[in-house]
């Protein structure tokens, strides 16, 4: 284990150079919520800071529609080739075809669309983590009211301290491999855990279920909320089903733009439930499907926060590729956990390097003496909020605190969150 000075050191000078540092602060500039004095945000895991030209263009593209004039055929064909370009951009960076992409609102509605896709049988098996986000559990739970069907969790807390890339990786396969019975249709999973940081290997778990272990194919889903910006992703060669994710979080887009990735080979297979003209050929006998993600699109949708997700994807690249970012991610969520291990009244949840941003922990309150680490963790989230204008997040299960971190993120953000919850002692 490198020390958190070695690293440190590590990030100024060898790896990034002092040059990359002062190019950051520079890249920096251009987000105005990280200009905000004395403010230190940890949350990109809840929602990304946006950059001013993502800011600017969302104004400027409403006003643009206006001038274009509304429902005229210009706006209309101005939105068609701002939803074109978003969708390129998006495929680009997963290395796929444009037409694998669905564009949603967000992370949950991607989920629920692979949900209900497929054609469940009574008695038929969903098998989840322990990890799942509530929202995709209630829509899991919804399926299983509505078709009869059962619901499995497999438990991935166990191996909490296994790594994706390392030897401990096939610990997870091998669990998964286990959980899976004859009549397990899909496998939901999150790739990296929003409540741990936990990377799972999840190409190994894919193909785990794709082998065929009771002859049907399993459809793999994957909750990508927490690892689209993190992680370098290639999709194809990951070869989930389905890949469900916003653009709001790592990525540092507006709320209210997500996307879904579809595998080409099951289009076939399923099928939209809510749906609307996006998916329509135009062709009559209605319904005649586009044989795209449009399939799964409904209607009319902000056309207008489209070019702020491009700037945005443009605006990181430009810093940096994604292996660049998710190694600088890597180093300084690194030395934030090993500044919190160092802390005595401070356990972080995994007892590993972090592999991603989110670093989760908890306060002894029996060694922790000040009356703020007494309160609950949404209080002291809160209160750091409040009054020093640190930005973590409580979380519940486990109960415990979490702080992102970004490629945006300084060493001068974790010095500051440390200090403050080092004087809580
Ligand atoms: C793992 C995970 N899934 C789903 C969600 C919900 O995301 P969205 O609001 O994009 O649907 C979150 C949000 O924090 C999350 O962390």
């Amino acid at each position: 284990m490198i020390s958190s000075a070695a690293i440190v050191n590590h990030l100024e000078t060898d790896t990034l150079g002092s040059d990359r540092e002062r190019e950051l602060s520079a890249h920096r500039s251009h987000f105005p919520a990280l200009g905000i004095e004395n403010r230190t945000y940890f949350n990109y895991g809840g929602q990304g800071v946006l950059c001013g030209a993502a800011l600017d263009s969302i104004t400027k593209n409403f006003q643009h529609i206006e001038t274009l004039g509304c429902f005229s055929n210009a706006a209309g064909d101005w939105m068609m080739s701002e939803y074109d370009a978003t969708k390129a951009a998006i495929a680009q960076e997963f290395q796929v075809s444009s037409n694998t992409i669905t564009l949603t609102e967000n992370t949950t509605v991607g989920c629920n669309i692979a949900l209900w896709a497929i054609d469940w049988q009574q008695g038929d098996r969903l098998l989840l983590s322990d990890c799942e986000h509530p929202g995709i559990i209630a829509g899991a739970v919804q399926i299983q009211k509505r078709f009869g069907i059962e619901i499995d969790y497999f438990p991935l807390t166990n191996t909490l301290n296994a790594s994706a890339e390392g030897e401990d990786s096939s610990q997870v396969v091998d669990l998964l491999r286990q959980h899976l019975q004859p009549q397990t249709r899909m496998v939901m999973l999150s790739h990296i855990c929003w409540n741990t940081g936990q990377v799972i290997p999840l190409k190994a778990m894919v193909k785990a279920c794709h082998d065929r272990p009771y002859d049907q194919h399993i459809f793999v889903a994957v909750d990508a909320a927490q690892s689209v910006g993190v992680l370098p992703l290639n999709l194809d060669d990951i070869a989930a089903d389905f890949y469900a994710f916003t653009t709001h979080k790592w990525w540092c887009a507006p709320l209210g733009l997500g996307a879904l990735y579809i595998h080409p080979e099951i289009f076939d297979e399923i099928e939209p439930v809510f749906v609307g003209w996006r998916g329509l050929t135009g062709k009559a006998p209605i319904p005649q499907w586009k044989r795209d993600g449009a399939k799964f699109e409904v209607a009319s949708s902000t056309y207008t926060l489209y070019e702020a997700l491009r700037l945005a994807i443009s605006h990181a690249n430009s810093w940096g590729n994604q292996q660049q970012r998710y190694e600088r991610i890597c180093q300084l969520s690194q030395v934030l956990w090993q500044s919190l291990e160092a802390l005595p009244h401070i356990t972080c949840i995994r007892q590993v390097a972090p592999e991603s941003g989110l670093v989760s922990f908890k306060i002894d309150q029996t060694v922790a003496k000040n009356a703020i680490a007494q309160k609950p963790n949404a209080a002291i989230a809160r209160q750091l909020e409040s009054e020093q204008q640190i930005f973590i997040r409580a979380l519940p299960h486990p109960d415990c605190l979490r702080a992102s971190v970004h490629y945006l993120t300084t060493i001068a953000d974790i010095n500051r969150l440390v200090s403050s919850l080092a004087s809580l002692a």
